[in-house]
């Protein structure tokens, strides 16, 4: 007999029992870091309880890349600090063709509006998407809707579980209930982790808002610059996220959000708005002496009007008074709670609760999108 021949006619029978997914990942930060070691601590039970091999075959931040056709390790720090290599999308493409990998998914864990251009070009050359980048989906209606197309003219998938509520199954709730029929009437929260942990301690404690504030930005609740969060903006951005997954047809500016920094101190830099933060504590102070008895402050996203419609429904963000009875009232810590009223359930909104932001839960459920897609192909 022929050795050569039959070494290469070889079936490697272990080979055919699982199925091979190819990782692609961009972004290794918070989110991306805690998802690489989550995807390597489970890739073993993976392959032994679902047969699913998931090779992650190319992990990149913005400037370098590390590749392997075969799937990098754990050891993919130390790798790509010697193997890494400048890259482009298209350096991509050629080595998937190359190495004529299948099963794609694209995992998108930057914080790049510009990255998000980059998603048309992966589609159309096989890959699947998953993504913790919000900017995509709060790009204009042209551009939203053009991507939906394109994703179904290619059969591929986009999840974005973790736009919204982290790693809380929001989406794919609304998503299921949307799709299945059921009428969503309203839907209405408290949407950020760090506006709920300001205003749920504000509430509670008497002390002036800048010390809250200050103990938020020390716990690393907020941004860098706590403007970002104060400003309304990533609250009206997950708002419009939800809003679109009604195929409600709105764009960002439909959202009226109530900015909470003062205009005094809006154009200052980072450094000496950091240093004034005490320059909040007059109009807050004035909120909280004003409210009514038994109420909290909250800082709540409303998507409420007419959402049979596309064009019928209202997304309002802005800090209301709400009783502390109430479900919003009694938020703790830096949760986030999504009250979503359909008509069968009449007035008793399905509620969903729990830490709505953080590296670990967020990385959970991009994982959770990953095995989504996995288990369809
Ligand atoms: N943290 C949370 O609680 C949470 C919750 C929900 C969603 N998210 C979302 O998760 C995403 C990641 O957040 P994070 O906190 O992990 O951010 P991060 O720590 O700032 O990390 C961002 C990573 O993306 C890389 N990157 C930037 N531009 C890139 C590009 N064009 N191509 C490839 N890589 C690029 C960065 O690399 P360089 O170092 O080279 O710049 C870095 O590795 C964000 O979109 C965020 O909004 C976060």
């Amino acid at each position: 007999m022929d050795t050569a021949v039959t070494t290469a006619n070889k079936i490697d029978l272990a080979a055919l029992k699982y199925k091979t997914v190819n990782l692609v990942v961009f972004g290794h930060g918070n989110v991306g870091d805690a998802f690489l070691d989550q995807l390597f601590e489970k890739k073993e039970s993976l392959l032994q309880r679902k047969s699913l091999e998931i090779h992650v075959v190319a992990i990149a931040n913005s400037t370098r890349i590390l590749f392997n056709e075969k799937g990098t390790t754990a050891s993919w720090r130390s790798d790509k600090l010697t193997h890494g290599v400048p890259y482009s999308i298209d350096s991509i493409l050629a080595f998937v063709e190359t190495h004529q990998l299948e099963n794609l998914i694209a995992v998108d864990n930057t914080a790049d509006a510009a990255f998000t251009k980059q998603y048309e070009k992966l589609i159309a050359n096989g890959f699947h998407i998953v993504s913790s980048n919000k900017h995509k989906n709060t790009a204009p209606w042209k551009e939203y809707s053009a991507l939906r197309k394109l994703l179904n003219g290619h059969e591929k998938e986009y999840l974005y579980e973790t736009n919204v509520g982290a790693g809380l199954p929001l989406i794919d709730t609304i998503k299921l209930l949307h799709q299945s029929g059921e009428n969503i009437t309203r839907i209405r929260g408290v949407f950020s982790g760090s506006l709920s942990y300001i205003f749920n301690e504000f509430s509670e404690r008497n002390e002036k808002f800048s010390a809250i504030l200050n103990n938020a930005i020390v716990n690393g609740f907020t941004e860098p610059d706590p403007r970002e969060d104060l400003c309304g903006m990533d609250v009206a951005r997950k708002l419009l996220i939800l809003a679109r997954e009604l195929d409600l047809e709105v764009e960002l500016d439909d959202v009226e959000v109530q900015n909470l920094i003062p205009k005094a101190v809006r154009a200052l830099d980072k450094t000496t708005f950091l240093k004034n933060l005490t320059h909040l504590d007059t109009s807050f102070f004035i909120k909280k002496k004003n409210l009514k008895k038994g109420n909290v402050l909250r800082y709540v996203a409303d998507l409420h009007g007419d959402l049979s419609k596309v064009d019928g429904g209202k997304l309002t963000v802005s800090l209301q008074e709400t009783p502390k009875s109430s479900m919003l009232g009694q938020l703790k810590g830096s949760d986030s709670i999504f009250e979503i009223y359909t008509e069968s359930y009449g007035s008793s909104p399905i509620v969903i609760q729990g830490a709505g932001a953080g590296a670990s839960v967020t990385a959970r459920g991009v994982f959770g999108d990953v095995l989504r897609i996995s288990h369809k192909l």
